[in-house]
């Protein structure tokens, strides 16, 4: 039991949440999650629509999807109401990388690289294209305000060369949303 504690907080940690209150009320899907875990040794990221939402201007990949009408128009929307309604988040990853041989020489053609991305940022920006009422926040004010805060030399540009393509108010961005 004691044992079964320390796991849940670790588990909790390693998911960023444990300085929320939240954690007793997860208690039951925790205890599931850390059963898988032990077993596994795997932990599942975070999946912070909102983070994503910044992650999908900041890392390009609205230079060429829309999302809720905003964006580029080189590539298929993305828009939640589009998908299953309950979607297992890795079918996006792999629908991403069975598009790979066409989307990576495109993003080096119009970001000048392929963009990289940590397995909690791609977590992030799942969950955003799959949650419909942060998708309604995405506005062409909004990717404005981001891609503004990468600019270089801005506190909070955090450190990230922007993608080139990134900033372009570009032929294909649509920023009227
Ligand atoms: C330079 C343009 C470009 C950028 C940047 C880009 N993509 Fe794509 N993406 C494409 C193309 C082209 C395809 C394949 C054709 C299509 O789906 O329109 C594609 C396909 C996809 C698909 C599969 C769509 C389907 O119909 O199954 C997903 C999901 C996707 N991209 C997500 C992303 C995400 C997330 C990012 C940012 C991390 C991103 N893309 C960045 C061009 C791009």
């Amino acid at each position: 039991m004691k044992h079964a504690m320390i796991s849940r907080v670790l588990g909790a940690a390693a998911l960023g949440v444990l300085a929320t209150t939240t954690v007793p009320a997860l208690a039951t899907a925790g205890e599931t999650q850390d059963q898988a875990a032990a077993a596994t040794r795997l932990l599942m990221p975070s999946l912070d629509s909102a983070r994503g939402m910044e992650l999908f201007v900041q890392k390009g990949c609205a230079t060429c999807h829309s999302v809720n009408g905003v964006g580029g128009e080189d590539a298929a929307a993305l828009d939640a109401h589009d998908m299953d309604r309950f979607m297992n988040p890795f079918d996006l990853a792999a629908r991403m990388w069975s598009m790979a041989t066409i989307m990576i020489p495109a993003q080096q053609d119009e970001l000048g690289a392929q963009i990289e991305f940590t397995g909690d940022e791609l977590g992030d920006i799942i969950a955003f294209l799959h949650d419909d009422a942060q998708q309604h926040q995405f506005t062409g004010d909004y990717v404005r305000k981001v891609r503004q805060r990468m600019q270089p030399g801005k506190p909070d540009g955090q450190g990230e060369e922007p993608a080139k393509g990134g900033q372009a108010t570009g032929a294909n961005g649509r920023l009227d949303g």
